[in-house]
């Protein structure tokens, strides 16, 4: 990617700009908005973080968005979520715009998902298909089951395993008996939130785990995933641990949509 980052100034006059704006100082999204400036700067891409104390109105932050929409020297736009709770985020999300929506949250890219016409794909989804591919499992005809139906990750990582013509079983924390499904599954993609939730005992021999889980361990205050490393690891073919599987594709999956923003911003200059 840095290679092919260095070859734009030659040929564009500039490398690609991201801005990320983070609200508040959430510690999590305090780590998540650093580590994706230093992801930037491996890469070469230009970034700046602007962080706005959680007191900012909603008005102000729609405002700077849209300032950052109508700069030609920005490429992509990310406000890290969560928002304090007086700003709507669904009203922040459609605010950017759509060309430059690094995370592929805008109404319009999640339609383009479920319609299957051009669109920004959300990074961690577009991650999780990158890792299985790299894994090496042809989905076709496997069994995947999702743990999880948040915007981010669940329903659109149901939706693309479901394209690959895997058979996509989407669960919650509050489906009955989650065990029956789990064991069932070829492939079993835990976006839950829940530290540890998923333990041996519920999966099958051979199962491909994807753990999208960044959690506190109750009991040591280490970070820890969905899936109980230890008992689910020893049956599993295949496993990400938590940290270092999936949040690195993640973030390889964002350099790829601010460098994919930054060529369509060419193109429509062009
Ligand atoms: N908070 C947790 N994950 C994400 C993400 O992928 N994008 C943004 N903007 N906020 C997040």
């Amino acid at each position: 990617m840095a290679e092919m980052v260095a070859t734009f100034p030659k040929k564009y006059g500039r490398v690609p700009h991201l801005v990320v704006v983070r609200v508040g100082e959430d510690p999590a999204s305090v780590v998540y908005v650093r580590n994706k400036a230093k992801a930037c700067d491996a890469v070469g891409i230009k970034n700046t973080t602007i962080v706005k104390d959680e007191n900012i109105s909603e008005e102000e932050l729609l405002n700077l968005i849209k300032e950052l929409n109508v700069d030609h020297t920005v490429d992509g736009v990310l406000v890290q979520l969560p928002l304090p709770k007086h700003i709507s985020e669904a009203k922040v999300i459609e605010t950017i715009d759509k060309n430059k929506d690094v995370d592929g949250f805008h109404p319009l890219n999640v339609a383009g998902l479920w319609q299957k016409t051009p669109h920004m794909e959300p990074c961690t989804p577009k991650g999780i298909m990158y890792l299985l591919r790299e894994i090496g499992i042809d989905l076709k005809g496997k069994r995947a089951v999702v743990i999880g139906r948040s915007n981010i990750v669940g329903l659109p990582v149901a939706k693309m395993l479901l394209d690959a013509n895997a058979t996509v079983t989407q669960c919650h924390t509050r489906t009955v008996d989650l065990p029956s499904i789990t064991r069932q599954a070829d492939i079993l993609v835990v976006a839950a939130g829940k530290a540890k939730m998923v333990t041996g005992d519920m999966v099958s021999d051979g199962v491909v785990v994807i753990d999208v889980g960044m959690d506190r361990d109750p009991e040591t205050g280490k970070l820890c995933g969905d899936v109980d490393f230890d008992t689910v690891s020893s049956k599993a073919s295949a496993i990400t641990p938590v940290p270092g599987g999936v949040g690195p594709m993640t973030i390889a999956c964002l350099m790829q949509n601010t460098i994919d923003c930054f060529l369509l911003n060419q193109t429509i200059k062009a």
